[in-house]
């Protein structure tokens, strides 16, 4: 059996420590005003769907730009329902907290905004049908919806060293982007907008190898040295991969240039930052760059690591022995990260 997902690590962990998915937030936000502004919104209420939110902290500066330029157009909205969904088992508390009291929380724009959530999974139909304005979806996508293969030789099946393996993750993916738009098309309302944003890859990889190497380089070092059985090992298989343009072509293509009733408006590859590496510059402090990297590490992936782990053992002292090598690992040779995420836009209805 392989790890599954089950949140990012929570107490608002994540929120303190999502500044990599932040930075490549910050720059498709442009394209996200220009796709708000472009929407329709044909009732009095708007309503704004926030999938896969996490603890809420990244999804402050999309849902207030919306909520700005909405207010801004001559048939603005009476008002506006923000919708933040994820799964279950998210910090949900953290999410309120967030929206309640971040200074930065779109909640003090305007007295008018009403914010709720939902926990449950994007692979069911989780709104009523032709009820969302606008779906905004970052970085979650990347998650697939189960582990579709068995992969003893890495911890990532997308660089796995065996094609079985990557076919499986490929088809995997491919089969939860048209499930995920199939739903969403059920949800949108006719002319409604989803923005898409997942991790991509370019034709030099994905940008994440050194640091996926890295990991996996000390996951085998603890099995070495007896810490962790080669059944855990096998479990700690992250259900992760990237998509390119062709992948999220490829259900409009095939459907002669619309899917399950969504035209693709726009998709494009953009090459994001590395923050840890910008700091690093200006510091020279490789010790700060690697903590940099296990906190990254650790916001996404502890619960997924300590769910990897037998439970008569402990978890999460051997979670944090596995990041602090990993830590140690990277700061002994600091590099930037080029990674890449995908931008897609879609809209419910045939192309214009
Ligand atoms: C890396 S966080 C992204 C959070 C935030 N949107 C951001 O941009 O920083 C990924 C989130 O996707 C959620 N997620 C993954 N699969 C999901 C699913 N099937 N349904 C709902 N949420 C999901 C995870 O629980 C997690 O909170």
């Amino acid at each position: 059996m392989k790890a599954s997902l089950t949140g990012m690590e929570g107490d608002g962990f994540y929120n303190r420590h999502s500044s990599l998915q932040a930075a490549a937030i910050q720059k498709v936000l442009p394209l996200w005003r220009k796709v708000v502004d472009s929407t329709p919104t044909p009732g009095p209420d708007v309503r704004l769907v926030d999938y896969g939110s996490s603890q809420g902290h990244n999804s402050m500066a999309p849902v207030s730009i919306a909520i700005e330029t909405l207010r801004g157009r001559v048939d603005a909205p009476a008002s506006m329902e923000v919708v933040h969904t994820d799964l279950p088992g998210n910090d949900f508390t953290s999410l309120f907290r967030a929206v309640l009291e971040n200074e930065n929380s779109y909640l003090r724009l305007a007295p008018d905004v009403f914010p709720s959530a939902i926990g449950r999974s994007y692979f069911e139909q989780i709104l009523p049908d032709e009820s969302v304005d606008l779906g905004w979806n970052s970085w979650t996508l990347q998650w697939m919806s189960r582990n579709p293969a068995e992969d003893p030789d890495f911890l990532y099946g997308y660089m796995s060293p065996s094609p079985a393996v990557r076919a499986a993750v490929a088809r995997q993916l491919d089969e939860d982007w048209r499930n995920f738009l199939g739903l969403r098309a059920r949800e949108l309302k006719r002319n409604g907008r989803l923005f898409c944003l997942f991790s991509s890859k370019a034709h030099t990889g994905s940008g994440w190898e050194w640091i996926v190497e890295a990991a996996w380089s000390c996951v085998l070092e603890m099995r070495r040295q007896g810490k962790l059985s080669s059944d855990e090992t096998l479990k700690l298989n992250l259900p992760l991969g990237p998509r390119d343009l062709d992948d999220i072509e490829r259900p409009f293509r095939e459907g002669g240039g619309a899917f399950a009733g969504l035209t693709l408006e726009h998709a494009e590859i953009v090459s994001s930052l590395d923050p840890f590496w910008i700091d690093y510059q200006k510091t020279g402090d490789a010790k700060q760059f690697g903590l940099g990297w296990k906190n990254f590490m650790k916001a996404v992936f502890a619960p997924v690591i300590k769910a990897a782990i037998d439970p008569r053992k402990d978890a999460a002292s051997l979670c944090d022995e596995l990041l602090d090598r990993f830590a140690e690992r990277v700061s002994l040779s600091p590099r930037d990260t080029q990674h890449y995420v995908a931008v897609a836009v879609v809209r419910k209805g045939a192309a214009s």
